[in-house]
């Protein structure tokens, strides 16, 4: 296979389009050396990465939309980025693109703790708007473990997901206004925030998901949601996976409060105590785990036991109450990606099944990848409320995209998505095709086309490159 990620370009060192920059913001937010643009030319993954032309750091919503147009008007290509902790290659410049980071996009403006609403700057990281909304007894609603470094603007460009989803929906159902800068240098605005607006095509849903394909956006504006101070987490084994999907939706259709319902299988769990250097939960080792946490103003503890404690095929339990036990359980879960990433270099999938064939799917999966390689790993862990299943696999060069390519096959062919939240990127964009129709693309080529005409806007994501189309299969 080919290596696409890898391309090679000499980044020029000084240009006219780097003066022009610089007069927009400043000649210390915009650089071309290699040390300097070294963090932003590699994804989280290590699988995907390339050099830049040039880095470019506005820090207003007019210096955003400036550094589109001289982009454009230089016929420039641009790769938005904001903390690149994205998962699917698309925060990262594939050969000669600039780099606009919005990590001085920082601002938290009106936060209106009555209304539960907040406007802030799109390079604020999910950690210091929680911080900050602390102080009024709220906190965001979407929560993931790269809190410390993810942005709300990269969350709103991949309409990022995480672990409360089940509770208070993904990034698009917290976004109420938005401020984002076009290719052609204009500003689409609309902050106010007003609970209802049907006022004709709404701009910022369609930026949510779009991956910095058709604008920037530098502000938003976020509903908030309580603090709820009694939390309690319970986390299950079991020995079929069937056992555990039946107790995650008993949960979810019994327990009120449910904020959370993740899982991982044996494989994950061994890696992430090898890694972290933590014992394991239980004494036995079983093959599949759930989370689940309640979170209320009263105590959750007995609503959440008991309505699992009786469910079918549990082997063993450990119930948390108090936060320094909440945190050791949830690092099971939470640091699965480092404990991955740690092992090497891994191809992550992201992909949702109807749950009804999930249990099918997991075994599935893994005879597709060892089937190419009887020497792969094959780690799955997720959010099993929505059926939404993490496949990381190891034991593959970075542009080897048979494993890739099986997977995603399989899940289309069970009527799954072959992105639940992470994107497309260019990890996935030569298998758009697999689930979505040619209308769909078309439609959606259209709107790129129109907003995007001279194709500046992070080429390479979502729609592949003509060279790399794969045929649509039935
Ligand atoms: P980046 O990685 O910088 O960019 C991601 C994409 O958005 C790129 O295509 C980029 O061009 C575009 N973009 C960034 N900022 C803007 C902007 N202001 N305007 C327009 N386009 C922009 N994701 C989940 O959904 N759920 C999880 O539970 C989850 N857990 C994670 C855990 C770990 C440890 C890690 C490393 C990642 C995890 N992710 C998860 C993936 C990642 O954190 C999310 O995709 C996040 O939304 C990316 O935010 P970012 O600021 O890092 O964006
Ligand atoms: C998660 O749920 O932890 C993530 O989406 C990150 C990952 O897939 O590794
Ligand atoms: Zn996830």
């Amino acid at each position: 296979v080919a290596p696409r990620n890898r391309l090679v370009c000499n980044a020029h060192v000084s240009d006219s389009l780097a003066a022009r920059l610089a007069t927009i913001v400043g000649t210390g937010n915009v650089f071309a050396d290699a040390d300097r643009r070294a963090t932003y030319e590699t994804d989280w993954t290590r699988r995907f990465s390339g050099p830049a032309r040039l880095v470019a750091r506005p820090g207003s919503t007019a210096e955003v939309a400036a550094v589109l147009g001289a982009c454009a008007d230089a016929g420039a290509a641009v790769v938005p980025q904001g903390g690149n902790t994205g998962l699917v290659g698309g925060s990262v410049p594939r050969g000669g693109e600039v780099v606009l980071s919005t990590l001085r996009l920082t601002s938290i403006e009106s936060l209106d703790a009555a209304a539960g609403e907040v406007t802030v700057g799109a390079g604020l990281t999910v950690a210091a708007l929680n911080e900050a909304a602390a102080a009024h007894g709220l906190r965001f609603g979407v929560d993931l473990a790269s809190r410390d470094s993810a942005t709300l603007g990269g969350m709103a460009a991949t309409n990022a997901g995480g672990i409360n989803v089940v509770r208070y929906g993904m990034m698009r159902a917290q976004v109420l206004g938005m401020e984002a800068a076009l290719p052609d240098g204009g500003i689409v605005s609309r902050l106010f925030g007003v609970g209802r607006d049907n006022t004709g095509y709404d701009l910022p849903n369609l930026f949510v998901g779009s991956e910095g394909t058709l604008a920037v956006v530098s502000k938003l504006r976020l509903r908030l949601v309580p603090m709820l101070p009694q939390r309690a987490v319970v986390l299950l084994a079991f020995d079929t996976l069937g056992a555990a999907i039946e107790t995650a939706l008993r949960a979810r259709r019994e327990v009120e409060a449910l904020t959370a319902a993740e899982c991982f299988f044996a494989e994950g769990l061994d890696l992430v105590c090898r890694h972290a250097g933590i014992p394991a939960p239980f004494t036995g080792r079983w093959p599949y785990y759930i989370l689940l946490e309640a979170a209320a103003r009263t105590d959750q503890s007995m609503a959440l036991a008991g309505a699992v404690a009786d469910a079918p095929g549990v082997r063993d339990s450990a119930l948390a109450t108090d936060a320094r036990d909440r945190t050791r359980l949830w690092a099971y879960r939470d640091r699965h990606t480092e404990a991955i990433n740690a092992e090497g270099v891994p191809h992550k999938l992201d992909v949702a099944i109807p749950l009804a064939r999930l249990d099918e799917f997991a075994k599935e999966v893994r005879a597709v990848v060892l089937d190419l390689s009887p020497a792969a790993q094959v780690v799955l862990f997720g959010h099993i409320a929505e059926g939404n299943l993490h496949v990381n696999i190891l034991g593959f060069a970075p542009d080897d995209e048979r494993p890739d390519e099986a997977v995603l096959r399989l899940v289309a062919s069970m009527g799954g998505s072959i992105s639940a939240e992470h994107g497309i990127g260019v990890a996935k964009a030569r298998w758009l095709e697999l689930t979505r129709p040619p209308a769909d693309i078309a439609a959606m080529r259209a709107v790129k086309a129109a907003l995007d005409p001279r194709g500046i806007m992070n080429p390479g994501v979502l729609f592949p490159r003509p060279e790399s189309q794969v045929p649509r299969r039935e």
